[in-house]
């Protein structure tokens, strides 16, 4: 069990919350959060926000029972955390975009920082889409060189993915769809790394329960993912 140290409701139905907890967590990566005992069966699935090797940060949504008991939670209760769990987002060079949509922000803001940790020099572009309400854009602004900003519309048209070496999604499957395909119509060179965010039951790889078609095979979200090509995802389709 891991000690909660804030847990702060920053919208109508979003929180942050920081635990205590030794972590070598990377960009990308999530936990396996349970804070009951047999009801719900499994524990969530939520993206590491942000880690900083003594605490790991979520960003969540409230959507259902678990997270409804997550946002329950006070300072000083405790919480389950398996995990940190699959492959993040790779290394990358020169100009890169990083694009969220909904609570799809949640790891980029992690990414940003390493990516920039990494290399001072590259060009980090952060591009946050909402449906209502802005969220953490203050936040966000103090890990990237630009943040762009889209409540109600589509930021998949926000970008001009020309201008980047890498980009890096995570958000509903129809927005990577959506961006990966921009992509692909303008004849972008450089890769497009899509987090998928299945609904999972393990989250180790032994269920099979997140598997997703790709064209290099049945991959499974939780092990082989959850970040993979975008060429892999959906150019097939
Ligand atoms: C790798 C990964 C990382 C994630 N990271 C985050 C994160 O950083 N922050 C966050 O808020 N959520 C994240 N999610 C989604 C989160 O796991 C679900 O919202 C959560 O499990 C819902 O639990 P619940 O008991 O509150 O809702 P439930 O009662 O289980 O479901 C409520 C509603 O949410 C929908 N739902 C549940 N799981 C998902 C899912 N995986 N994708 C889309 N819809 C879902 C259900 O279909 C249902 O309509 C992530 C999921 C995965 C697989
Ligand atoms: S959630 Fe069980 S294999 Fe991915």
């Amino acid at each position: 069990m891991s000690e909660i140290l804030q847990n702060q409701r920053i919208s109508k139905d979003f929180c942050l919350m920081k635990v205590k907890e030794k972590n070598q967590a990377v960009m990308g990566q999530f936990y396996m959060l349970r804070a009951w005992g047999e009801y719900p069966l499994l524990s969530r699935p939520i993206s590491v926000y942000d880690a900083d090797g003594e605490s790991v940060s979520f960003l969540y949504k409230i959507v259902g029972k678990g997270t409804e008991i997550f946002a329950e939670l006070k300072a000083g209760d405790e919480i389950t955390l398996d995990g940190p769990h699959g492959n993040g987002f790779p290394e990358a060079k020169g100009k890169v975009a990083l694009v969220g949509g909904g609570v799809g922000i949640a790891p980029l803001y992690l990414t940003a920082k390493t990516l920039k940790k990494q290399n001072p020099d590259m060009v980090v572009d952060i591009y946050l889409g909402f449906s209502d309400e802005a969220l953490l854009v203050d936040q966000y602004e103090k890990v990237a060189d630009r943040v762009t900003v889209n409540v109600g519309g589509f930021v998949t048209d926000d970008i001009d993915p020309l201008q980047y070496d890498c980009i890096m999604t995570c958000g509903p499957e129809i927005m990577m769809k959506v961006l990966y395909k921009k992509c692909k119509s303008l004849g972008v060179e450089a890769p497009v790394y899509v987090s998928m965010e299945n609904r999972m039951a393990c989250g180790i790889g032994a269920c099979l329960v997140c598997t997703c078609k790709t064209s290099a095979g049945n991959k499974r979200a939780c092990k082989d993912g959850p970040v993979m090509l975008g060429s892999e995802v959906f150019g097939d389709e």
